[in-house]
């Protein structure tokens, strides 16, 4: 590679340990990807496709002073590929952008390369990010993900959309599991690299009544338990090695990772006991008392094995991997949250379930393209020379049936999800207020050019979508047609910068009038698409119902939406009321009993409850509407509190527990921490370190 690529990075593969280059990373090399040629790589998980985005991203960096881009569907995968980065490349200045959606993040202008979250690109369009026009390459990992009804569209849009800004760039797209590669290629006018090279050796088999099949022979577990699962984990940790589980549902994984707790903790030494506490209490400190999911996930890390899923809050799904990559937890039972691009060492993956249940959908099996993305996690180069990789049968018939569709399966064609309507509305809202594309023939001509116009070249459905959108759009006045050309009103372009659907957009103008208290303000945002799904619908919400049935009332807002399914206002209802009790200080514990549901799901609630309370805020200033009681309640969103905890929650260090023990002790405010004898009852509250550190808050 020398003379191919600068010398410090050179050195920087060898400090890695990476000195040939791997089947996939030669060929592309080979076919011009330093020449700046554009690329599909279509390769085996694990077969380095990664370093294949960071060698085209630094020749261009260094050598060309270009700027680069990698994107990524998933923000954990952004994260991590960021901090590897960084950690790799220290004389490379790069950036991560996945937070805040309403910023133009200036910054940015200094970095040499930014990672992204999709969204968080397309964000940056909106607000004009002008550097985009001449970054040198733009990566897109996990490219499969076109596929997905709710990522895939904004993910097409944007791709398509980058190859018009950055028309000179690299483009390079990533996958392992896409079963018509020609065809996304084509679609990117990319050369197309396929290997189906592995860098570890992957067995993939499947486990019955105590036996694994492979193709290529059998392997008696040593163990007579009951379980499959348990066969298997006894046989994993008895070599010395971690695995990973993989089921349908949050329930399930739990589930599993009891089942297994009992004998994974008898195998632990002391040491590992006591570090295991650690990472217990950890998980335990993530919120400001514990609920019973918190002390049961606490107790089973104890115990060596976690559970992990999106009812998890992030700070213990990251305090989970990183005890996984440390070898202390051994065993981790998952929903698909775990399922792409990372690096784990798991020895050996199980995937327990194969059949999915949805509501509207019944069973479904789940695709070879998923199963094989969580088979890929088993055996990675960083940590083992071998994976295993299995699935669980119940019976020889089971096996059979196992063995035809994911043994001998091919992975499926990725198909584009575009003609999805309320995407495709904040889209069009963005071209527009943009200035990108203006009028209805550009956009459609836009439209032919996505995967979809490729796929289906029958663009009759999608210019239907666009006919109607234009008009609600035109209708709601976030557009106004001068002849053939369209333009943004001010508050349309305000509505496409904010991120948020349009025809949230809309319901939030029209009852912002009508919020004049805490529960209509809460009850205004939560009856937005962004909010679903909704929570349960509990008693105290059907009881107060009656008193703002009136802001739905006449509305033809969500109801008309038929791909949402059947709507019920008292959905969204009891999802304000369950925002109105986080606001009253009820504990977490409480609250996600009441409401059916997780302290990861709660803290995605509040997150997405506190952007439409500053987007409504920023509305209400376009609006002339006063915004104060919006700005008011979105602190109380932030920290939980009710209204009179407001000035103490300003200190560093003091959240809605600390805030609440203070104020019962008579110091409700930052002024009376300062009277005579406050600060001894403080420091019994806080502890003298945190104490101290208040008081030279407040003396600043
Ligand atoms: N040439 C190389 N020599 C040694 N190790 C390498 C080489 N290339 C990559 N690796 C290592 O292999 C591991 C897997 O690489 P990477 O994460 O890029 O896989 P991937 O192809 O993106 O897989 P997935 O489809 O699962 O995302 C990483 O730990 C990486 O550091
Ligand atoms: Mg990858």
């Amino acid at each position: 590679m020398k003379g191919k690529l600068p010398d410090e990075v050179i050195e920087s593969f060898s400090k890695r340990g990476i000195g040939k280059l791997t089947p996939p990373q030669a060929l592309s090399v080979e076919y011009g990807l330093l020449e700046g040629r554009n690329f599909v790589v279509a390769a085996p998980t694990a077969s380095g496709k990664t370093l294949i985005a960071e060698m085209a991203m630094l020749k261009g960096i260094i050598w060309n002073r270009k700027k680069a881009v990698y994107v990524a569907p998933m923000r954990a995968l952004v994260s991590e590929k960021y901090h590897e980065f960084k950690e790799a490349y220290p004389y490379v200045k790069s950036a991560m952008s996945i937070g805040d959606l309403d910023s133009l993040d200036n910054w940015l202008y200094e970095y040499d390369i930014v990672f992204a979250s999709t969204e968080k690109l397309d964000s940056l369009i909106r607000h004009g990010a002008s550097w985009l026009d001449s970054v040198g390459c733009i990566i897109f990992d996990e490219v499969h993900m076109l596929d997905d009804p709710s990522r895939g569209p904004t993910l097409e849009i944007l791709i398509t959309r980058l190859k018009r800004i950055a028309r000179d760039a690299q483009v390079i797209a990533l996958s392992a599991t896409i079963g018509n590669t020609k065809e996304l290629a084509e679609w990117l006018g990319s050369e197309l690299i396929e290997s189906d090279y592995r860098p570890v050796e992957l067995r993939k088999g499947i486990e019955q009544n105590g036996t694994i099949y492979y193709a290529d022979g059998e392997e008696r577990l040593d163990s007579n338990d009951k379980a499959a699962e348990l066969r298997i984990e006894q046989n994993t940790l008895e070599m010395g090695k971690q695995l990973l589980l993989f089921y349908s549902t949050k329930r399930n994984a739990e589930a599993g990772a009891e089942k297994l707790s009992f004998d994974i903790s008898q195998r632990l030494k002391p040491e590992e006991k006591k570090e295991l506490k650690e990472v217990a209490a950890k998980i335990l400190g993530a919120l400001g008392r514990p609920t019973a999911q918190c002390e049961k996930l606490a107790r089973l890390i104890e115990r060596g094995v976690a559970f992990h899923h999106s009812g998890l809050v992030n700070e213990q799904r990251h305090a989970v991997e990183e005890a996984f990559k440390a070898n202390k937890i051994k065993a981790i039972c998952s929903t698909t949250t775990l399922g792409m691009g990372v690096n784990l060492p798991a020895h050996t993956v199980v995937v327990r379930d194969t059949v999915r249940y949805e509501e509207h959908h019944g069973s479904t099996h789940m695709s070879v393209n998923i199963v094989t993305q969580l088979f890929g996690r088993a055996g990675r180069p960083k940590y083992d020379k071998m994976g295993r990789a299995l699935l669980i049968a119940k019976s020889k018939d089971d096996m059979k049936s196992l063995y035809e569709r994911y043994m001998n399966g091919e992975l499926e064609p990725i198909e584009s999800k575009l003609g999805i309507e309320n995407v495709l509305r904040t889209h069009i809202l963005s071209f527009i207020a943009t200035k990108f594309l203006t009028s209805k023939e550009s956009i459609s001509d836009f439209m032919s050019g996505t995967f979809y116009g490729y796929q289906y070249s029958d663009m009759h459905d999608l210019n239907r979508i666009l006919d109607r959108v234009l008009k609600e759009l035109e209708g709601w006045r976030f557009i106004e047609a001068h002849g053939s050309i369209y333009r943004a009103t001010k508050i349309g372009e305000r509505v496409s910068e904010l991120y948020i659907d349009p025809m949230s957009a809309k319901w939030l103008i029209d009852s912002l009038p009508k919020a004049t208290d805490g529960i209509s303000v809460l009850f205004m945002i939560a009856n937005t698409v962004e909010m679903r799904p909704y929570v349960k619908i509990v008693e105290e919400a059907e009881e107060r119902f009656y008193k703002y049935q009136s802001m739905v009332d006449g509305g033809s807002h969500i109801v008309s939406e038929e791909y949402l399914g059947y709507y019920d206002p008292l959905k969204p209802f009891s999802t304000s009321i369950m925002l109105n009790d986080w606001v009253s200080e009820k504990h977490e514990q409480e609250i996600t009993f009441k409401y059916g549901t997780t302290p990861g799901a709660l803290y995605t609630k509040i997150n997405n409850a506190d952007w439409l309370l500053y987007s409504s805020a920023e509305l209400a200033k376009l609006m002339r509407v006063s915004s104060r009681k919006l700005i008011e309640m979105r602190v109380r969103m932030r920290y939980g509190i009710k209204e009179e905890l407001m000035d103490l929650v300003r200190l560093e260090g003091i959240g809605r527990v600390r805030a609440r023990a203070l104020f019962n002790s008579g110091i409700t405010d930052v002024k009376s921490l300062r009277k005579e004898g406050a600060r001894s009852s403080a420091e019994k509250i806080l502890g003298k370190e945190l104490a101290k550190r208040v008081y030279n808050q407040i003396n600043e």
